[in-house]
């Protein structure tokens, strides 16, 4: 992977240089308090495929990003919807699904996933379920907890409905950001930016930029 751009904080990488796993795990790293969010996309701004999922919109050299920022994570944070759509199922590391209703979707449940749900929804707290608010789930009662039983690095891997809501709560630290060469086009009802919902307005820091057979991986931090 070869490193365009890399900031003085980051792991001691000089950009023109290429990187080995060990390298990509460095500039993922953080083990302090940190929400970051990781998405991909088509160069047309497409979050999803003509299946309806990332998994073909992304590239290998996507995939390498995507699991060191999951090895760099204490837990994983989530949309029903992006479970639904993906089938994402338990992971090694822990994950918390945001949902309106009061069960998980079919292919998340098992060992180390929480449902974060609504008192609305009718289910009760306990165990692997936690109500963090009345209609909607508040996020960061979320985050919080999350932090308090997995640790402080919190990493959301969408979809674009949850993360507009978390990016205009001001809960996001980090955006985690590739472009697959590829065009998908198409309406936003079928294929949604990675920012769905709430309008917000942030201004962001670029941290890296990486590249790999045409593929572009990008680290912003939020500026406050
Ligand atoms: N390109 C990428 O990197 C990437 C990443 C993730 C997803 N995606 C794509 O995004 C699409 C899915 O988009 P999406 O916007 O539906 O995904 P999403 O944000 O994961 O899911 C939306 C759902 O999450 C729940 N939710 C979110 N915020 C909530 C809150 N504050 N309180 C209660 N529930 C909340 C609700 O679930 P309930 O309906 O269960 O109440 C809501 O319907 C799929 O096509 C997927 O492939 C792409």
């Amino acid at each position: 992977m070869r490193v365009l751009l890399a900031d003085h904080t980051a792991a001691a990488v000089t950009p023109g240089t290429t990187i080995d796993e060990g390298g990509i795990d460095a500039l993922y790293a953080s083990d302090h308090r940190l929400v970051r969010l990781n998405f991909v996309t088509t160069l047309d701004g497409a979050a999803n495929g003509p299946d309806g999922r990332s998994g073909t919109i992304n590239s290998p050299a996507d995939h390498r990003g995507f699991a060191a920022m999951r090895r760099a994570a204490d837990v994983l944070l989530i949309g029903a919807g992006t479970a639904r759509a993906e089938g994402y199922g338990p992971a090694r590391t822990p994950m918390v699904v945001v949902s309106t209703r009061a069960e998980l979707p079919e292919s998340a449940r098992g060992p180390g996933v929480v449902l974060a749900t609504t008192r609305a929804s009718g289910a009760v707290e306990g165990g692997a379920t936690w109500i963090c608010g009345q209609e909607r789930v508040d996020l960061a009662t979320v985050v919080a907890r999350a932090r308090e039983t997995f640790g402080p690095h919190v990493l959301c891997e969408g979809g674009p409905t949850l993360a507009s809501e978390l990016v205009a709560a001001d809960l996001v630290d980090e955006l985690a950001l590739s472009w697959t060469p590829q065009l998908i086009g198409g309406g936003r009802g079928t294929h949604p930016r990675i920012l769905d919902g709430t309008d917000v307005e942030v201004d962001l820091t670029c941290r890296h930029l990486l590249e790999e057979d045409g593929t572009l991986l990008g680290l912003w931090r939020v500026e406050r």
